[in-house]
């Protein structure tokens, strides 16, 4: 399985912004800073694709990129969603109310959504934001992998003990994909991130 096209499509922060078409989608979502476009940078082995800062806040809308990944001899296209970061009050308190319904409306009116990668910071339990967030997406019925990101920044001997406290922590459903250790340094994860998202478009 190997991504051989990606490309920037566009930017919303409205339904009548998303780009059209019948591509399944597949979101980013975590607190700023966590490394979103980082992680969509890795997948895609694109260092620009995403605009990527240590400030928090630098996403502020909804990205489409447009992927091609090949098995074979099957192709498939589907989009990758980069979505602003939540748990971040740089904001005033009426801009993150108008951010989070924004966020929401993706959440409901994306008929095209079939998974969506939660980030966590491995080096911290879950903030109650990653709680809230967890269980708002899994009551709503989304399919979620969670990703335990920044796993380079911990001794290796640490992940295990990380991943258990974030996955009790957020009351991982007992049906979940194990949550995965990832690392946009050095690639740690790649492999089984877009193992997840290779059996989820075959399905
Ligand atoms: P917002 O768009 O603000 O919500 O942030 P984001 O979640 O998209 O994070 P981004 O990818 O911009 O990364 C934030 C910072 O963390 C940058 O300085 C990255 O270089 C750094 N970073 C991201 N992933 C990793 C990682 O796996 N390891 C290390 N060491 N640093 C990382
Ligand atoms: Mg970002």
């Amino acid at each position: 399985f190997n991504i051989v096209d990606a490309q920037y499509v566009a930017s919303a922060v409205k339904f009548d912004q998303y780009p059209e078409g019948e591509l399944t989608e597949i979101a980013f979502i975590g607190r700023s800073n966590v490394g979103k476009s980082s992680l969509i940078n890795s997948l895609c082995r694109r260092h620009g694709l995403a605009r990527i800062s240590s400030t928090p806040g630098k996403t502020q809308t909804l990205n489409f990129y447009r992927l091609s990944a090949k098995t074979g001899d099957f192709r498939h296209d589907f989009f990758l969603v980069d979505l602003p970061g939540y748990g971040y009050a740089r904001t005033g308190r009426s801009a993150r109310q108008e951010w989070s319904k924004f966020i929401q409306e993706y959440w409901l009116k994306s008929t095209r959504l079939v998974l969506v990668c939660q980030l966590i910071d491995i080096r911290h339990p879950p903030m109650a934001s990653d709680v809230k967030v967890y269980e708002w997406l899994t009551t709503h019925n989304l399919p979620v992998q969670v990703v335990a990101t920044k796993a380079d920044k911990i001794a290796k001997g640490r992940i295990k003990s990380h991943l258990e406290i974030i996955r009790k922590e957020i009351k991982l459903t007992a049906a979940a994909n194990p949550i995965i250790a990832f690392s946009a340094e050095n690639g740690q994860g790649r492999a089984e991130i877009l193992d997840v998202i290779r059996n989820i478009l075959l399905k």
